[in-house]
C-alpha cells in the first residue's frame, strides 16, 4: 500500500486556489523529491500532508490518505507524530543536545533513563553526529555548526518513531560539505522511512531521489521515477525547467 495517497486534492489560502486537483501516491520507504519554481506550491503541499497546513489558516478539499486512511480522521497531534517534518531554518530548541532527543520521548512518557540514553545515542548514530558530539551531548544545542543543528532536528524528529519524514529544502542554508552529510544521513534513513523532501536543487534531487515530482503553478505537471524526469521527461515545461529555462 502506498503511505500517502493524494486524491482530487486541492489546498487554499483564503480564496487563493493554490494547489489544483492534484493526485499523486507517495510509496513507502522510498524517497521522492518534491521540485518546481518558487512558488509552485511546494511548502503548502508538504504542510498538507501532516495537517500543519490548518495552523497557517489553510484549508483543503479532496482527500489525502495515510495508510489508507483519511488524515483527517486521524488527530493532529497523531498525524504529527507519524508524519514529522523539518524546515528549511535549523530549529533546535535552546536546550542541550540530549534534552533535544529526549524532549518528545519524555512528553509521550518515556520514564526510564536508560531507555531516554538509549534513544538519544541511537538517533546520533543514525544522523551521524555520534562521533562528532558524543562528549557534549550535555553541551548547548545552540553550539553546533549550521549543519550539525540540521542533522540534530533531523534525528529529534526521529525520536518519536514516525513513519514519513517530510523536509521542506532541508539543506538550502547549508554549504556543500553539510549538504552532502545530510544526504548520506538521508539515504541512509530511507531504509526505514518514507522520505519527501522539497528542494530546489536539482543534482540533490537527482542523487538521493527514487521518484520526483514536478509541480507549476499548483499543478502536478509530472511524477515518475527521477531517471525518468530527468532523462526522458514527458512533459515538455518539465524539460525546460531541468534544463533550467525558467525558474
Ligand atoms: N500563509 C500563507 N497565506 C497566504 N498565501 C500564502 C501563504 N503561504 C504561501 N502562500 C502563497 O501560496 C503560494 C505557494 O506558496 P508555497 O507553497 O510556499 O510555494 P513554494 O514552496 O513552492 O515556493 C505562493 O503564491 C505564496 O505566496
Ligand atoms: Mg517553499
Amino acid at each position: 500500500m502506498n503511505v500517502l495517497e493524494l486524491k482530487d486534492f486541492n489546498a487554499y489560502y483564503g480564496n487563493k486556489k493554490i494547489i489544483n486537483n492534484l493526485n499523486m501516491a507517495i510509496k513507502r520507504n522510498k524517497i521522492t523529491a518534491i521540485i518546481g519554481p518558487s512558488g509552485c506550491g511546494k511548502s503548502t503541499l508538504l504542510l498538507s500532508l501532516n495537517r500543519m497546513l490548518e495552523e497557517v489558516e489553510g484549508r483543503t478539499e479532496g482527500q489525502i490518505l495515510f495508510n489508507g486512511k483519511n488524515i483527517y480522521s486521524i488527530s493532529k497531534e497523531e498525524i504529527r507524530r507519524r508524519i514529522g517534518i523539518v524546515f528549511q531554518k535549523p530549529t533546535p530548541f535552546p536546550f542541550s543536545i540530549y534534552k533535544n532527543l529526549t524532549y518528545a520521548p519524555i512528553y509521550y512518557g518515556v520514564r526510564d533513563k536508560k531507555r531516554l540514553d538509549e534513544i538519544a545515542k541511537g538517533k546520533l548514530i543514525i544522523s551521524g553526529l555520534y562521533e562528532e558530539v558524543k562528549d557534549e551531548i550535555h553541551a548547548s544545542a545552540l553550539k553546533l555548526s549550521g549543519g550539525q543543528q540540521q542533522r540534530l532536528c533531523i534525528a529529534r524528529a526521529l525520536t518519536v518513531e514516525p513513519e514519513v519524514l517530510l523536509l521542506d529544502e532541508p539543506c538550502s542554508a547549508l554549504d556543500i560539505k553539510n549538504t552532502a552529510n545530510i544526504e548520506k544521513m538521508l539515504l541512509n534513513l530511507a531504509k526505514d522511512y518514507t522520505i519527501v523532501i522539497v528542494t530546489h536543487n536539482l543534482s540533490q534531487a537527482k542523487r538521493i531521489s527514487d521518484y520526483t515530482a514536478f509541480m507549476l503553478d499548483g499543478e502536478l505537471i509530472e511524477y515518475d521515477e527521477t531517471h525518468r524526469i530527468f532523462s526522458f521527461p514527458k512533459d515538455k515545461r518539465t524539460k525546460e525547467y531541468i534544463e533550467g529555462i525558467y525558474g
